[in-house]
């Protein structure tokens, strides 16, 4: 696909993202004991470098770490509405710790149907922790257990989130400024 011309304009910065993951680990630990196993189930592909800090930030206990891919924007920038899972889990999760990590929630229809799809695999406990959350873009009733910032309706980008695949390798969040 090819994108029209734009500037990305940082948005948060990779210092105050490292604060924030510190802040939300401490919230974490209050509700996964460090004894227990826990399941870090990140959805791809936007969540790969959240979740690579989050795990590191988490090493006083044993983490699992495994992926889920639902169907996103492909290479639009509307949410499709549909979720599909592209790729399961490889393991189980049934009586387990699970913390399911979301780059992203928009319009909330993702991460509801991950959701409902894992509880229905009866885990001991489950948590949503999203890096970003768009509020005013919500059209089902959802909100993540954790949310790293609440971010105004723009498109954005890095970090691990993509604009038709690019940009993911952005130390920081930037918003996407079109010029044309
Ligand atoms: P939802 O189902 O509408 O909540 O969509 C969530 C997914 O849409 C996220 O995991 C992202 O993949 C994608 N998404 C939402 N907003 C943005 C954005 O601003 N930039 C890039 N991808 C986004």
């Amino acid at each position: 696909m090819t994108s029209r011309p734009y500037v990305i304009d940082e948005m948060i910065s990779a210092k105050e993202i490292a604060a924030r993951i510190e802040a939300l680990c401490r919230e974490i630990r209050k509700t996964f004991p460090s004894n227990e196993r826990l399941v870090v189930v990140g959805l791809l592909r936007g969540s790969f470098v959240f979740i690579a800090d989050l795990v590191r930030e988490l090493s006083d206990r044993d983490v699992e770490v495994d992926f889920l891919e639902a169907s996103s924007y492909g290479n639009a920038m509307e949410s499709s509405r549909e979720v599909r899972i592209l790729k399961d889990l490889r393991g189980e999760i049934g009586g387990r710790n699970v913390l399911v990590v979301e780059d992203i929630v928009d319009t909330g229809y993702t991460l509801s149907h991950v959701v409902s799809l894992l509880k229905s695999r009866l885990p001991k406990r489950l948590q949503t922790i999203a890096l970003l959350d768009k509020p005013s873009r919500r059209e089902v009733d959802f909100r993540a257990d954790l949310i790293g910032f609440e971010i105004p309706d723009e498109f954005v980008v890095g970090y691990g989130i993509d604009y038709a695949q690019c940009n993911r390798n952005l130390p920081f969040i930037g918003k996407v400024r079109f010029t044309e």
